[in-house]
């Protein structure tokens, strides 16, 4: 500290804002939603009105339900020229890179999302363009990766059967949506939903306190999410387990590497800034990924390593002294990969789910007028000098 100053690196000690969306307990491991626990809303909810719940604080009536659901239909075509933008990526960029890009690519074509002081109606169309046009333009980067043809949304289907016809359908060929695929996305939709002031949220709420649009703050989401340490852990979780199976199943090797300082290897959807217990949606992820691949029949041995690796973790010493516990990424990728989805769309998932938890604490940020996001610093560079000629350095 120096002065008035006081530095919290990674704001672990830092409170940012007052929300009234999501309440973490770290200790308890109790997560939930507008006050509704993530355990009731997983089971008896569905996204679309987890959404309506985050962004608008209370569960919708049935009318309320409906007019949320059919705006949010009448919105997913997405503008033709985007399809443009899309064929200009190299066929290998990552989706999350293109999905970014195209979300920001929103403020092109609705300009009036510029505008700081427009009208609650135009906030509420900017919130049904994101959560009705993310869906079809992540299927549309996943088939410009494969470098096939996409999918157009149709109206008779719902939100998540159009995503999954979207993502998978091949031209001229008959497409059944699977209910069980569709089941365990809305659930892992709902898990993701929203998570207080992690680092995404975080970037979302920073971003937008300089009045930048919505579709720019979403688009600094996605990208903020993007690392590793973050939503880009469902997709090292799965190379980590993959990693242990061509190993052999070599599981305390992994766990040694872990434990190992001058190793920069992590035990990927292990550990969490909040949680000092279980995170309640791994727990949830974790019996349904026993139901998902149960019901698809799908035998995943990559499963059976998760569960071994986590039984031994949690008796280590390491994790245990450093209360380190699954979490929502650890089981995730499993579900996706049963649903047939690739591991590079793992993070892109996840940005499907936060979604209507970005939007919530945006709107909620903006609301509350708060003061643009300018921290200070201290400075520990040189002192003033005098500027040296090139010909005297
Ligand atoms: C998400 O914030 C959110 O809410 C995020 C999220 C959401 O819904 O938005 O929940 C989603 O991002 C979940 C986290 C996904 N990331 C991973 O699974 C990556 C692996 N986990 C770690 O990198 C780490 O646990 C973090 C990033 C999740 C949390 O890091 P912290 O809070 O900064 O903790 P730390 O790095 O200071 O670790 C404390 C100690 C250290 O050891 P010591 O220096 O005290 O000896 O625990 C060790 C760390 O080395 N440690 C790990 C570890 N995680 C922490 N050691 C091995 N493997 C790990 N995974």
């Amino acid at each position: 500290a120096s002065g008035l100053i006081t530095i919290d690196p990674g704001y672990k000690n830092t409170g940012s804002t007052k929300s009234g969306i999501t309440f973490l307990d770290g200790e308890k491991g109790i997560l939930r939603y507008r006050g509704y626990s993530i355990e009731d809303l997983a089971e008896k909810s569905s996204f679309l009105e987890v959404a309506y719940l985050l962004i608008y604080g209370d569960l919708p009536k049935q009318s309320e339900l409906n007019k949320f659901q059919n705006d949010i239909k009448m919105h997913t075509l997405v503008h033709e020229d985007i399809k443009r933008i899309l064929e200009g990526f190299p066929s290998n960029a990552h989706p999350m890179g293109v999905l970014s890009s195209l979300v920001c690519s929103l403020t092109a074509f609705y300009p009036e999302s510029l505008d700081p002081n427009r009208s609650s109606e135009a906030v509420y169309l900017s919130i049904i363009r994101i959560m009705a046009k993310v869906p079809t333009m992540a299927a549309w980067a996943h088939k410009n990766e494969l470098g096939h043809p996409v999918n157009y949304p149709s109206n008779n289907l719902d939100y998540c059967a159009n995503f999954i016809k979207m993502m998978f359908a091949v031209p001229a060929e008959p497409f059944e949506v699977d209910p069980v695929i569709v089941d365990a996305l809305d659930k892992l939709l709902i898990l993701h939903a929203d998570h207080e002031q992690n680092c995404s949220t975080s970037a979302v709420r920073l971003v937008g306190s300089s009045q930048a649009s919505l579709y720019a703050s979403i688009s600094a989401g996605i990208n903020a999410l993007w690392g590793p340490l973050h939503g880009g852990a469902n997709q090292a979780v799965i190379e980590m387990l993959e990693n242990i199976k061509k190993d052999g199943g070599d599981i305390p090797k992994y766990i040694a590497k872990a434990k190992d300082k001058d190793d920069p290897f992590r035990l990927m959807g292990f550990g969490h800034r909040v949680y000092k217990n279980f995170d309640p949606r791994a727990r949830i992820i974790k019996k349904a990924a026993d139901q998902v691949l149960g019901k698809l029949g799908i035998v995943d041995p990559v499963l059976d390593i998760a569960k071994k690796l986590e039984e031994i973790a949690l008796e280590d010493e390491y994790f245990v002294q450093r209360k380190l516990y699954p979490n929502v990424d650890f089981y995730s990728g499993i579900i996706y990969r049963a649903m047939g989805i690739p591991t590079e769309m793992f993070t892109v998932m996840f940005a499907l789910g936060r979604l209507p938890g970005w939007i919530a604490q945006w709107k909620e940020m903006r609301e509350s007028n708060e003061p643009i996001g300018r921290p200070r610093q201290v400075y520990t560079g040189p002192n003033a000098r005098n500027y040296a000629e090139l010909t005297d350095r």
